[in-house]
């Protein structure tokens, strides 16, 4: 057994470059990662490659890896498939500004894939994607308010940053209020913001009385921080906008080619008239989209003539690398396979569910306060130590301590966990893999309980 106040120090001594480049960094980044903060104290391992489901720091140690760039590298890292489609899109040019077929055939599989897709626009990110996603919205429903979910992510723009953590201004559980998540955001901001709770019947009366200024009503299928399903809540989600006539966006950034090849849509099917995506549908390079309806895109689908679009004030969203030909080609290669090969879906999901259920097993025979909460190829280790009911309980105190705790001593352990993060399985994750993260978690979870951690 490795006492946890050992774990920082050994762990240390096997990083001596990246101990080294992270002093580096410390006097030029703002944080220890562009992709976001990690919570001290923690070790920082810098990758120096990545291939399948493994990934190596710079010092030489190797990590099965389950953060999967936060979820875009679906077939694995470095996959020769979409290794081989950006290398000939490099080779022939990384980006155009000028029109090319790949971003054609990608909107075309795009719109064959997922259900409420007549239209496509493609950008940067899944930030952008859902940013654009709620312009389009105001601009076809002519109203302005926004109505999330409370502990949900949609990026962090600024409506995105309202109500995505919980603070002192959240209110009460059942009728959230909006509060601004970080400085910077003005507070005008929350003039435009309705907050809603997840699975629950409060929400939907709050759109009905609101109906006649809630542009669009956007929701995360599965929410990213604790993936569960709430197929129930969004079919009512689903016959309330309808009925009130609001427009209602589904945020598949994560979910999108990961639930299956429909992505969260086809899964529970419940049809949004506007959808974002990014992630997996990008072969592992920067991607967003947005897609919907004809009639939900109506204020962007332009009319082909530049003058009259400028007249009836169509939404402008250009970006120069929006479409780019290295995204278009290794994302549709992946989105090929993925459409032609649907037993990677299962095989995914089979693992999952024997990880989850391996683990949930022997959480609840040796009464450790831990559950992997998970579907499809996703999942969360939620250590509350109590069920989990409520959105909120994403941000218990326990469960934030013993999470952190547990993803520094997994990472020791040679499995890379992101702290307060999801993890993702791959199509490169085998059924070994399982098994090492399984035996990992469990001989870690025994040393957290022997040291009184858990
Ligand atoms: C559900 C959801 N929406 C939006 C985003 C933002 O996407 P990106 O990080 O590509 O900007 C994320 C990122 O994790 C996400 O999980």
């Amino acid at each position: 057994m490795i006492r946890y106040e050992d774990v920082y120090q050994k762990f240390s001594a096997k990083l001596p470059k990246s101990n080294a480049l992270l002093e580096r960094a410390d006097k030029v980044l703002v944080a220890f990662m562009t992709t976001g903060p990690y919570r001290a104290p923690a070790n920082v391992a810098f990758v120096k490659r990545a291939q399948g489901s493994r990934v190596w720091d710079i010092d030489g140690n190797e990590y099965l890896d389950v953060t999967m760039g936060y979820g875009p590298l679906i077939l694995g890292h470095a996959h020769p498939i979409a290794v081989e489609a950006a290398q000939q899109a490099v080779a022939d040019g990384t980006t155009y500004a000028i029109a090319h077929e790949h971003e054609v055939h990608m909107a075309e599989l795009m719109v064959d894939a997922i259900p409420c897709a007549e239209r496509v626009l493609f950008c940067n990110s899944g930030t952008e994607a859902n940013m654009y996603a709620i312009r389009i919205a105001r601009a076809t429903s002519g109203k302005d308010k926004v109505a999330t979910f409370e502990m949900g992510w949609h990026g962090p723009h600024d409506y995105g940053l309202v109500g995505s953590m919980l603070s002192e201004g959240s209110g009460p559980p059942n009728a959230p209020t909006p509060s601004t998540d970080c400085r910077g955001i003005p507070e005008r901001v929350l003039d435009e913001s309705i907050k809603l709770s997840f699975d629950c019947e409060e929400s939907l009366q709050r759109i009905r009385d609101l109906k006649d200024e809630i542009a669009v009503v956007v929701i995360e299928a599965m929410p990213s921080g604790y993936p569960i399903n709430m197929q129930g809540f969004l079919e009512k989600l689903r016959a309330v906008t309808r009925e009130c006539g609001v427009l209602l966006m589904m945020d598949e950034v994560i979910t999108g080619f990961r639930c299956g090849y429909g992505g969260a849509q086809e899964k529970f099917g419940v049809v949004p008239d506007l959808a974002a995506f990014g992630k997996a549908m990008g072969g592992g390079m920067p991607v967003g989209a947005v897609v919907g309806t004809e009639e939900a895109m109506s204020s962007i689908v332009s009319s082909g003539d530049f003058m009259q679009d400028a007249m009836e004030r169509k939404v402008v969203t250009i970006g120069t690398f929006s479409g780019n030909p290295v995204t278009m080609r290794a994302g549709a290669a992946v989105v090929e396979h993925l459409r032609d090969n649907p037993s990677i879906y299962t095989d995914m999901d089979r693992l999952t569910a024997d990880v989850k259920d391996e683990l949930n097993s022997f959480a609840r025979d040796n009464e450790l306060p831990f559950e992997l909460l998970g579907e499809n190829s996703w999942f969360v280790p939620y250590m509350a130590g109590k069920p989990f009911t409520h959105a909120r309980d994403s941000h218990d105190e326990n469960h934030v301590l013993r999470n952190i705790m547990l993803c520094n001593y997994l990472r020791f352990n040679g499995v890379y966990f992101p702290d307060m993060h999801v993890g993702f399985f791959s199509a490169s994750h085998t059924a070994s893999d399982g098994e090492f993260f399984v035996d990992t978690c469990k001989r870690t979870l025994l040393d957290m309980r022997a040291q009184k951690l858990l």
